[in-house]
């Protein structure tokens, strides 16, 4: 499993963790040695067979893998076009791709021996499969969480605390996904001794770009297994949604070499890519800076002070992207478009009517792009979409903006 994994697009990063001018490592240097023993650790448990054998039996016992690839009928028919395939992640245990990467680092940490993990969360499914993964392992976690998730997510924050974690409200700036990142980094710096620090995208500092793309390579790895079967050849379009970029990255990195597939990565648009700047469409109206350890696509005004942005999604509110994707965009292998907070609550409808499932609001916007562009493709073209969670996390949400009152 390793070898395939990782490794197998060799174009980035380099040594100093860069995609051409994005990533790298702008930390303090209180930071610098804990950075450089996880890249150690991670370049020793890269090559250890016995890594990625308790991985396998992990992600096959533990998260249920590999999940499906379903042929989605019933919408390839509503649409009239192209025949669409859903990665189903969402019936991951604790219902995202999450925890793809959470086991990956958390036996990291292990192997390092540390007894503390910390972890930012957005949406709260990455809190979610930390505090679970902590839980069967026996570890302290202590979750971030902007203020404002905790109230827009707050089934998963009961089932953080169910789980042993401690979560922690981040009331500062908007109290969304970057303030919660913001304090992670603070406790990591004031506890460097026992703490481990979970980070739930391809975002932050070298290593852990590549470490979380790596770890969820495994969504796109399968798919190239299970289409070959159905299909007889790989799918013309790999369509993600993009938070900070982890589920995409999984589901692309794998096709990377493989030119004839075309790459779709979808940011949340919120009200408009516009000046108003209520989106968290960081390639579509951002521009280079750094944030987070690393270079990349940010919301940022005039004199670079970082936008708080809008997403109806809270996964997908931050207001920056992986390095990787920054690159690619900037090489042309992928494309990135945006969907709106209305086009991703229809696409969700949708969802749930047509195929009986009810998706999260992150790659409900995945959805809306297909939706946008299947009725023009020939009924032989292949799409495949990356259903990356479950919505039961989305509901309150999503009945908020349907005016239907569901908490009394
Ligand atoms: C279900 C789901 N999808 C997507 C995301 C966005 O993250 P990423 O872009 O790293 O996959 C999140 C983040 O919380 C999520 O919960």
């Amino acid at each position: 499993m390793a070898d395939d994994l990782v490794n197998s697009y060799k174009t980035g990063p380099d040594d100093q963790g860069r995609f051409g001018i994005y990533g790298g490592r702008f930390v303090s240097e209180t930071l610098m040695p804990l950075i450089l023993d996880l890249e150690a650790e991670y370049e020793r448990a890269k090559t250890d067979p016995e890594f990625w054998a308790q991985m396998d039996d992990l992600w096959t016992h533990y998260v249920g893998r590999p999940s499906p690839l379903y042929y989605a009928e019933r919408l390839t028919e509503r649409l009239g076009g192209a025949k669409i395939y859903m990665k189903r992640d969402e019936l991951n245990h604790t219902g995202a791709h999450k925890i793809n990467n959470v086991l990956g680092q958390i036996l990291l940490a292990m192997r390092m021996g540390k007894t503390r993990i910390i972890a930012e969360t957005g949406a709260g499914q990455h809190g979610v499969a930390t505090a679970t993964v902590c839980a069967r392992f026996g570890l302290k976690c202590v979750v971030y969480m902007g203020a404002t998730d905790v109230e827009r997510q707050a089934p998963n924050v009961f089932r953080m605390r169910l789980l042993g974690a401690e979560v922690v409200p981040v009331t500062s700036g908007r109290g969304t996904l970057k303030d919660a990142m913001n304090d992670a980094l603070r406790d990591w710096v004031t506890n460097v001794r026992d703490t481990f620090y979970c980070i739930g995208t391809v975002a932050g500092p070298h290593p852990y770009p590549a470490m979380v793309r790596d770890f969820q390579s495994i969504i796109g790895k399968e798919v190239k297994e299970q289409i070959m079967p159905r299909e007889g050849r790989l799918p013309d379009t790999l369509i993600a949604a993009i938070g900070g970029g982890s589920n995409a990255m999984g589901l692309f990195y794998p096709f990377l070499d493989d030119k004839e597939v075309r790459i779709i990565g979808v940011e949340a648009g919120g009200h408009g890519v516009d000046d108003r700047m209520e989106h968290c469409a960081s390639l579509s109206g951002g521009r280079p800076g750094v944030l987070h350890g690393n270079r990349t696509y940010l919301l940022q005004d005039a004199d670079g002070q970082i936008l708080e942005g809008h997403s109806i999604s809270a996964g997908l509110d931050y207001p920056g992207i992986g390095p990787e994707h920054a690159w690619l965009n900037d090489i042309g292998r992928a494309e990135y478009v945006s969907i709106t907070d209305k086009e991703a609550l229809a696409a969700f409808q949708l969802c749930c009517q047509t195929e009986g499932i009810i998706p999260a609001l992150e790659p409900s916007h995945a959805l809306a792009h297909v939706i946008k562009i299947a009725p023009d493709l020939p009924k032989d073209h292949l799409i495949v979409m990356n259903m990356c969670g479950r919505g039961d996390k989305d509901i309150f949400t999503v009945a908020k903006h349907l005016g239907v009152d569901i908490q009394t």
